[in-house]
């Protein structure tokens, strides 16, 4: 890609989703622990909340810690959990900078009481902006988001609050964590995996995806851009439903 005239000419997509992958190897490639891989990626997370906003995207949702993620040694689950810590300290500032509407998806009661609070705080702080709304999925799991759900539904149907007849795809939709955002247009997943490794799996129903083995720590805003270039080569017959 030469130039902006040509990002211009791009169909953006309103929603990308990353699943962001390869922290580890990256670092490992480097001679370096996993942990300087994470700090990395965190590092780039930044990066491409600004430039995917600079670009005209809407929505960025990013996969930073699944239901799964909790089997990993405890020591790099404690690093994970410090990165986090600091992070949302940073997101609040960059957030009120760049106007970004923040949300977490996800599981939030099993994260320590602390986070809990500070994402608590950072949503609060940010539900009135109108710069990129930003999703961080942390311990999520799209199987978990769909039992939660379907828990919370059974709970309304048996006390009388909802009938069976009316239960439907949207009002299910309502109900999961992604509440209000559209569907992803786009799904992103680095260095060579090429799984879903349980995210968005209700909202991914008709998204593009597209892999890269680049790992996330060198995922840059020309990365993204090729992306977009390849989405933009579908022939996208279920893409443009709800709301465009
Ligand atoms: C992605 O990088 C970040 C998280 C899942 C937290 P990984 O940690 O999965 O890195 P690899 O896949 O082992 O290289
Ligand atoms: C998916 O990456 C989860 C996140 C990016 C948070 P993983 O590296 O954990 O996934 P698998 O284990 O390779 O499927
Ligand atoms: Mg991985």
């Amino acid at each position: 890609m030469q130039g902006n005239k040509m990002l211009e000419e791009l169909n953006i997509p309103k929603h990308v989703a990353i699943i962001l992958d390869g922290n580890g190897r990256w670092a490992k490639s480097k001679g370096m622990p996993r942990n300087y891989g994470h700090i990395q990626g965190a590092k780039a997370v930044e990066v491409i909340c600004e430039e995917a906003y600079k670009m005209g995207i809407q929505y960025l949702t990013v996969y930073a810690f699944s239901t799964e993620n909790w089997n990993r040694p405890k020591d790099e689950v404690e690093a994970l959990m410090k990165l986090l810590r600091n992070y949302l300290k940073t997101c609040l500032k960059t957030a009120e900078k760049n106007r970004m509407c923040v949300r977490v998806i996800g599981d939030k009661s099993q994260l320590d009481e602390d986070i809990r609070r500070r994402i608590g705080e950072l949503e609060e702080a940010t539900r009135d902006n109108d710069g990129l709304h930003f999703q961080i999925a942390l311990n999520y799991g799209g199987r978990d988001e769909i039992v939660r759900a379907v828990k919370s539904l059974v709970r309304d149907t048996v006390a009388g609050a909802v009938r069976v007849e009316d239960i439907s795809e949207e009002s299910l939709g309502d109900i999961l964590d992604t509440k209000g955002i559209p569907d992803p247009d786009l799904l992103i997943r680095t260095c060579n995996e090429q799984r879903i490794s349980n995210f968005l799996l209700w909202q991914l129903a008709y998204t593009e995806l597209y892999f890269t083995p680049v790992a996330w720590p060198d995922f840059t805003k020309e990365e993204l851009v090729k992306a977009i270039e390849a989405y933009n080569m579908r022939d996208r017959r279920y893409g443009l439903v709800k709301g465009e």
